[in-house]
């Protein structure tokens, strides 16, 4: 953040009320002198260490995870640069507050501990006036954009107006994990009403009381959001979040080559999965191209993760029909299948020749995976059985288990290393604490988007990038996948230490920039020091000098 101009600075309990001013005991004694601040404040001057500690002592006395998310929220809405100092600092720890799995109950109750709004919300009743509303927020220089219509959060389904906790959670996320300024984000819900009965039912819903807005008017309605987006902020990455099937994939079509914009559930997810294959492989010795996968799941994630695992099994000689062959994928009516009559445009293009299967173990048998891949939404589906049965055919299995929150997961890491034997290569969504097993201590991989979106949306901002490709996402797999140690794979561990994320961050930001500039689609002038360059532009969560 620039210094602001001490003439133009609010004075007194104003500038102690705006969290991006805020310091709170650290206010020196010279600013309070210079922004008339003496007796508002106890005398004793702190630094931002001590907050932090001060700020800990209460968070780790807290029962729930929720109300330490609580905390959190009303930490940022009260001072900006020690919300991100935790944040920051203490990552490991805080990214299962601010995100899933703690984010995902904070959404579901969101109607309750609502305290002060922060991001904006668009609904049905802005209709034809999303310029003018969009207006109403009071930061200009906005460059990126989180938005969700809140009807698949994460995999606890339509929470409508209440999803609004998701966007807040992975913009905090793009500034801790990159740097980018809290003040050029944007969090968004798209208010079109929600199929949820028992919010239409809840008194304390703060969302619109109406049953969804499709078709059409919900089309022309988020036609209008993204036109308004380009007006008003025409340097925003927008980041479409937790949308439901139907409608993502057909605005990542619909919109890609016309804004700067992705999907965080369909690409992110796929980076982060394929980046976890390519660490995985690093431990089973084999070869991307040998590899067979079978997805439980063939919805934005299951369905992102495979059409980039094309990709870069192309990229490694492949065709693409021997691609599509590797892959194959279970929803919730059986393995995807070319007799089927029910498929959409996506699982076509995925569909096998092959007789119906709906079991599990008999898909199993028949196509012999080395990996499987949850992104069903549904606990339990990879049981003692599945595990078990992978574990026959390939010996040292890839597991992940993608599903979000925690209750969701396909199965635990405990599961996955009891039920293999302990030879199993296992990530998660959620994240799982370390497993011991005859001795062995294994340390689950948590296949997180935020290792992904953070250092791509910072080399969109870094170059200005007028699109988000998929060659972006792709190099951003690798380059994760390259900054995985020798220590980290020994361990079973396939992703970097949450520890590192900002390096990672930086490495994807400067590749994704450099393809940026590439392909022609840089509006910012790129300097030859590339990595400096955007390393000085990330944001750090210390105090500065009013005075
Ligand atoms: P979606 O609703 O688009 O897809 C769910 C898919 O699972 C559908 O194809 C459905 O037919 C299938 N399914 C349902 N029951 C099944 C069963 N018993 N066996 C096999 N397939 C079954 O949902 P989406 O967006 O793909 O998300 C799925 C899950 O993945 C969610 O829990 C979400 O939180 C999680 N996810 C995790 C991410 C991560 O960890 N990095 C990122 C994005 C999503």
């Amino acid at each position: 953040m620039k210094k602001p101009n001490l003439q133009n600075m609010p004075k007194g309990l104003c500038v102690m009320q705006d969290p991006t001013l805020n310091k709170g005991t650290a206010f020196t004694e010279a600013e309070r002198d210079a922004l008339g601040l003496r007796g508002l404040l106890p005398p004793k001057v702190q630094t931002q260490d001590e907050q932090v500690q001060r700020f800990f002592i209460t968070q780790r006395k807290r029962a729930t995870d929720l109300e330490r998310y609580i905390d959190l929220a009303s930490l940022q809405d009260r001072n900006e640069s020690l919300y991100y100092r935790v944040v920051t600092e203490y990552i490991e720890e805080m990214m299962p507050l601010i995100y899933t799995p703690t984010v995902g109950l904070a959404c579901q109750q969101f109607g309750q501990i609502f305290r002060r709004s922060h991001g904006m919300y668009l609904s049905e009743k802005d209709r034809g006036n999303i310029a003018q509303v969009l207006r109403n927020w009071p930061r200009k220089d906005i460059r990126v954009i989180v938005v969700t219509d809140g009807e698949r959060i994460l995999g606890l389904g339509d929470l409508g107006a209440n999803g609004m906790g998701i966007p807040i959670g992975k913009l905090a996320l793009y500034t801790a994990c990159a740097g980018i300024e809290p003040t050029q984000c944007l969090p968004v819900a798209i208010d079109v009403g929600t199929n949820n009965q028992s919010l239409l039912d809840d008194p304390l819903y703060l969302g619109l009381p109406q049953r969804r807005t499709k078709g059409e008017a919900y089309d022309a309605l988020i036609e209008e959001f993204i036109t308004a987006v380009s007006e008003i902020f025409p340097k925003a990455l927008i980041q479409f979040e937790d949308f439901a099937n139907h409608n993502a994939f057909r605005y990542l079509h619909k919109y890609r080559e016309r804004v700067c914009t992705f999907n965080d559930d369909i690409q992110g997810t796929a980076a982060v999965a394929l980046a976890g294959i390519y660490s995985a492989l690093r431990i089973t010795g084999g070869k991307l191209r040998d590899q067979r996968f079978l997805f439980f799941g063939a919805g934005e994630a299951g369905m992102g993760v495979g059409e980039l695992m094309v990709t870069a099994l192309q990229a490694e000689g492949l065709t693409d029909e021997e691609a599509r062959k590797a892959c194959w994928f279970i929803d919730s009516k059986g393995l995807v299948v070319k007799s089927r009559t029910d498929l959409t445009k996506q699982k076509l293009f995925f569909a096998q020749d092959h007789e119906p299967l709906t079991d599990p173990l008999k898909i199993i048998e028949a196509f012999k995976p080395t990996a499987i891949i949850g992104a069903s939404g549904q606990p339990g589906t990879f049981s003692q059985g599945v595990v078990e049965a992978i574990t026959r055919v390939a010996g040292q299995p890839i597991i992940f288990a993608l599903s979000n929150p925690t209750s969701k997961a396909e199965c635990t890491a405990e599961q996955a290393y009891f039920w293999s034997s302990g030879r199993a290569i296992f990530a998660s969504g959620s994240p799982f604490a370390p497993v011991e097993l005859d001795g062995k201590r294994f340390v689950p991989g948590q296949g997180n988007n935020a290792y992904i979106f953070p250092g791509v949306g910072l080399g969109i901002v870094a170059s200005g990038s007028r699109l988000v490709t998929d060659e972006m996402f792709l190099a951003a797999a690798r380059t994760l996948a390259d900054l995985v140690t020798k220590t980290d794979l020994d361990q079973g561990r396939i992703y970097p230490s949450l520890m590192q994320i900002r390096q990672v961050s930086l490495a994807i930001a400067v590749i994704v920039a450099d393809i940026a500039e590439k392909r022609g689609l840089a509006t910012e002038k790129l300097p030859a020091d590339l990595e400096s360059a955007i390393r000085a532009m990330m944001y750090q969560p210390d105090y500065i000098s009013y005075v």
